[in-house]
């Protein structure tokens, strides 16, 4: 364990949404996967100064000195719940964040900040926490970025496994047996979660029955998706795939530029291909017979307008 005084760095992973997601803000199950070539670190060092977070990156600054706890801004609240629950005062020290996720694609990188702030700071102090005492820590910004968080995305990140997840249960973590080639392409459309949450949540309030039959829906396919991954039956996986890209279609979260990438990756072979996250641009994926599939996969997708392609889980085991 690193004592206080020493630099200490953590770090976080980002996640893609398997399927399920948005039906899972309304209590159905859904998978997700992390990403953990993808991450956020975060690091602490000693300083003559009042504890200070710093995101060179973002040129965010800002100094956690002065009380209230209840902050309005998520690296505050985090860090606040982190040393309230380690039963410490903010440290003199400055906290750096930085981040290879890319920012308002639907990866996780507020959760994957905040779940590397917590854990940086219970370093400091000498403690490990666990995946669960993280999780809970960071769904405290996750409440300011989404507004009404499932807690998927800080519950995959602090785990850093594939979870099946329901709101309000603790997580069920899993293994793949067979690998998962997944490509994840960004469409370069920035979209805070929050955007797609909220339309959900409108048309949900103007025809509860209609989004309550297709969060059902979607709940069998993510069922049948688990029973896919673990008989490794990709084929039947890439076609659950497909259909919850059209009931997310018929959520209206997805985009034309969603859909490009989509449609190529199917024309390219891709067993399956479908928006991940809260959608209205960031990220798909779509699934490959196998890692040169995957490559081939991700040129057709760079060829389709996609400004970063990614490609994941070759080994999936927990
Ligand atoms: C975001 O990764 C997944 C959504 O379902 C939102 C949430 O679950 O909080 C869109």
């Amino acid at each position: 364990m690193d004592a206080p005084g020493f630099i200490v760095e953590r770090s976080a992973c980002a996640k893609v949404i398997l399927c399920g997601e948005h039906a899972v803000v309304y209590g159905r199950p859904a998978i997700a996967l992390p990403l953990p070539e993808l991450r956020a670190f975060a690091r602490v060092q000693p300083s003559s100064d009042a504890f200070r977070i710093i995101a060179p990156d973002t040129g965010r600054s800002l100094y956690l000195a002065q009380r209230p706890r209840q902050a309005h801004d998520p690296l505050a609240r985090v860090a606040w719940a982190a040393l309230d629950l380690l039963g410490a005062s903010p440290p003199r020290a400055t906290l750096t964040i930085r981040s290879n996720i890319p920012i308002g694609a639907n990866l996780g990188s507020g959760a994957a900040v905040s779940v590397a702030i917590v854990r940086a700071l219970a370093a400091w102090f000498g403690r490990e926490l666990s995946p669960a005492e993280v999780s809970a820590l960071a769904y405290e910004g996750e409440l300011l970025y989404h507004g009404s968080p499932s807690g998927i995305d800080n519950t995959v990140i602090a785990y850093e496994q594939p979870v099946w997840f329901v709101r309000g249960q603790p997580p069920e973590v899993f293994s793949a047996p067979a690998d998962l080639p997944l490509v994840v392409a960004d469409t370069g459309v920035v979209t805070p979660t929050y955007i797609s949450v909220g339309a959900v949540r409108a048309g949900w309030e103007r025809d509860r029955a209609r989004y309550e039959a297709l969060f059902d829906a979607i709940a069998a396919l993510v069922s049948a998706a688990r029973r896919a991954i673990e008989s490794a039956d990709l084929a039947q996986l890439g076609q659950l795939m497909n259909q919850n890209h059209a009931y997310l279609q018929q959520l209206d979260v997805s985009s034309p530029e969603l859909d490009t990438l989509c449609l190529t990756a199917r024309a390219a072979g891709a067993l399956g291909a479908k928006m991940s996250g809260g959608g209205r641009g960031g990220n798909m994926i779509a699934l490959a017979r196998d890692a040169a599939h995957a490559e081939q996969l991700a040129q057709a997708l760079r060829d389709a307008g996609s400004v970063r392609v990614h490609l994941a889980f070759r080994k999936q085991a927990a």
